[in-house]
């Protein structure tokens, strides 16, 4: 199918080496394990953001370290029913299980982004298939596809994407409390929030060590919320210019800041780089919730973060531009976010 074809059909043919437009010189290697000081990545219990006043500062203080050192943590006890993730699990298992006949009604055309394939062309490709789909609010949503989606998955979705929404703008509230702005104005930055959701399907590789599952990039979202589709472990860290191996913790989610919050906070929290990597031996998946502005808004630096001392570091951009820079060919991990001003 065009330029982009299924890895997970490339991956059944039982390669001794991958294709050359997957392999990458030079891969850095991640931390080892048995460094005795691995970092701790951080975890917050929202329910603790949710006590009183004086109750909420500790794990508040935990939630602004997260925000500002890592651009990333584990969120638990999110009340997210168990029900609607396992759903949703199963149905983007199932999805990636349809024929190659039924994905192709599914796949990306040229120059569109949602679909089945890798979404942005890229020189070397990542040794993954995707599913990306914008999802909120519905008037975003292509007609060709989203109501072309296998049942039960298309409701399991429809239940998912909301509990996804609702678990974004309590994040905006609490990062909002952590920065001392009150819990308002980050939504309020970000007008009618946009999502898109991104199943990513890694087959086992031969060669696992020459090829990114995803290679390192930010998000262009103001939050994504990550979840692990099965047992197998892939994602990575870049802290203080070390890849770190995440463990999902059980009934977790995974919680990065994107570039679009990087540019909101006006630089007080960062967007994380992050990688996946591949095995040779089983396949991986997981589901990426990307909250973002209004695709019709700007986006800009808080207002009550600007201050004398604090001058924005960021242009206020429509929010469309911001992502054709993200996308552009040029844009490299941090470089674009970098150049906004
Ligand atoms: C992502 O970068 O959004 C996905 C990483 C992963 O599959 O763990
Ligand atoms: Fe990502």
């Amino acid at each position: 199918i065009g330029s982009h074809p299924s890895v997970k059909e490339l991956a059944k043919e039982a390669l001794s080496k991958v294709p050359e437009r997957y392999v990458r010189p030079d891969i850095d290697p991640p931390i080892s394990s048995n460094t005795h000081s691995l970092p701790q990545i951080p975890v917050i219990d929202l329910t603790k953001l949710f006590l009183p006043q004086e109750l909420k500062a500790p794990e508040l203080k935990n939630l602004h370290l997260a925000c500002k050192e890592w651009g990333f943590f584990q969120v638990i006890n999110h009340g997210i029913n168990i029900e609607v993730v396992e759903d949703v699990k199963r149905g983007a298992e199932e999805l990636f299980n349809l024929s190659m006949e039924e994905k192709k009604k599914l796949w990306k055309k040229e120059g569109d982004m949602e679909g089945f394939g890798q979404m942005i062309a890229k020189p070397k490709e990542d040794w993954v298939d995707g599913f990306y789909i914008l999802t909120l609010p519905s008037y975003s949503r292509n007609p060709h596809l989203f109501p072309n989606l296998p049942l039960p998955f298309r409701e399991n979705l429809e239940v998912y994407c909301k509990e996804m929404r609702d678990l974004a703008i309590s994040l905006y509230g609490v990062i909002g409390e952590a920065l001392d702005i009150g819990p308002k104005e980050i939504k309020e930055s970000l007008g009618e929030a946009g999502q898109a959701i991104k199943i990513n399907y890694y087959p086992p590789c031969p060669q696992p060590e020459n090829v990114f599952g995803l290679e390192p990039h930010t998000d262009a979202s103001a939050l994504t919320i990550l979840l692990q589709g099965n047992e197998v472990e892939g994602l990575q860290l870049k802290k203080d210019g070390t890849w770190i191996p995440v463990h999902p913790l059980p009934n977790a989610f995974m919680v990065f800041i994107g570039d679009v919050l990087e540019v909101v906070t006006n630089g007080i929290y960062r967007s994380i780089e992050h990688r996946a990597v591949v095995n040779s031996v089983k396949e991986r998946f997981s589901i990426a919730t990307f909250s973002g502005p209004d695709w019709n808004g700007n986006i800009g630096p808080a207002p009550s973060l600007i201050t004398p001392q604090t001058p924005p570091l960021f242009k206020t951009i429509g929010v469309a531009d911001f992502y054709k820079g993200y996308l552009s060919p040029q844009h490299r991990a941090k470089s674009f976010i970098n150049n906004v001003l």
